[in-house]
């Protein structure tokens, strides 16, 4: 949007908008966003201004529009200069607090069949100029994205994870590559038994953003994997079971990790919201639910709301169900969709790992 004009008040700069629109931004403030090269590293984009520890000087001399390079100048008393974009006065024409990313719920899905444009890509497709993108949208759109005709190395699936960004490394180090007949398995997902449907990390402060897993063996019956979009159950619980959904938002449930040498604990609400009330993460694991203690009545009414979402993500209609094979590898969000595994007789091998989630947004914001 340009700038019509503006005027120079005691309190601050009404900037008249083409719309009609007017915004009156006080001097303190301008002068602390000013986006000139001393202020505002040009490169680093950090600030550079000492806003706090000296008096600032914003008596303003004279301010004037520079259509050509779009900002807005001041000049001040003390004969220093400040200028901000008209971007910069545009996008905070309202005040606003940065908001935390919430999830898109426009696609959120209550059984398979509601998953819009099934989120399928092939590896040379990914690996092409244009295919990150791809690939970063539909886990956005629809929490996770199937990558097939991969080879099914550990090299392959590991260059096409770093494609996206670094892999996150954690309790189970980075890039891993592991089978389900271990001696002494860290974790239920190193074994064949079956696993409920869950999200990973619940014990740590920051969980892991997005999960890859790819089988590059598999020699074995059973074993197929489980999707549940928790989003879509956040959405109907808000809807059908108002109070079980707040509860949900308020309870900080501890989860807990434990071996010899490590004792993770970490603790968070089922349905962590922001301030708009919108769903930015869901996290549940009741194999790693750590002891804890509520008032008697609170307590039972806590295990009636998480029994309500419990059983609504053990609901095989809500699952979307398929196998691992070699050559396709899976990643989604583990902040929103959680997983699940049948158990399996027999042999199989496989490799992935994490990502954290501000990368996945990071890499989102650059493409988009
Ligand atoms: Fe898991």
């Amino acid at each position: 949007m340009s700038i019509k004009s503006v005027e120079i008040l005691d309190e601050g700069l009404n900037v008249f908008w083409s719309n009609n629109s007017l915004t009156c931004y006080p001097w303190f403030w301008l002068k602390d966003h000013s986006e000139n090269k001393n202020d505002l590293h040009p490169d680093t984009k950090q600030r550079q201004i000492d806003s706090f520890t000296k008096t600032l000087e914003y008596n303003v001399f004279k301010v004037w529009l520079d259509e050509d390079s779009k900002n807005v100048f001041i000049e001040w008393n003390d004969k220093t200069q400040s200028y901000l974009s008209f971007d910069l006065l545009e996008t905070m024409a309202k005040p606003r607090l940065p908001q935390s990313n919430s999830i898109d719920s426009s696609n959120c899905w209550n059984t398979p069949s509601e998953i819009k444009d099934f989120p399928e890509m092939t590896y040379q497709e990914v690996m092409s100029e244009s295919g990150l993108k791809k690939w970063l949208m539909n886990i956005k759109r629809v929490g996770f994205v199937l990558v097939t005709g991969a080879p099914a190395t550990p090299e392959a699936t590991k260059e096409l994870m770093e494609r996206m960004a670094y892999i996150r490394s954690s309790i189970f180090g980075g890039f891993s590559v592991w089978d389900n007949k271990l001696d002494s398995p860290d974790d239920t997902a190193f074994t064949s038994l079956a696993i409920e449907p869950h999200t990973d990390g619940t014990y740590v402060h920051d969980a892991p953003g997005l999960q890859t897993l790819h089988c590059i063996k598999r020699d074995s019956i059973g074993g197929e994997n489980q999707l549940v979009d928790g989003l879509a159950i956040a959405e109907k619980m808000r809807h059908e079971f108002s109070d079980a959904f707040e509860i949900l938002c308020n309870v900080n449930i501890p989860g807990r990790y434990i071996k010899p040498d490590t004792y993770l604990e970490a603790r968070r609400p089922l349905f962590r919201i922001n301030n708009k009330s919108e769903v930015i993460q869901v996290s549940f694991n009741n194999h790693d639910r750590a002891p804890f203690r509520l008032e008697n009545d609170q307590m039972n009414k806590f295990y009636d709301a998480y029994k309500i979402f419990h059983n609504l993500a053990n609901d095989s209609s809500r699952q979307f169900e398929f196998m691992l094979d070699p050559g396709k590898v899976l990643t989604f969000d583990n902040w929103r969709l959680l997983h699940a595994r049948s158990s399996l007789s027999g042999y199989r091998q496989l490799c992935g790992g994490y990502h954290n989630h501000e990368d996945f947004e990071s890499r989102l914001r650059i493409l988009q």
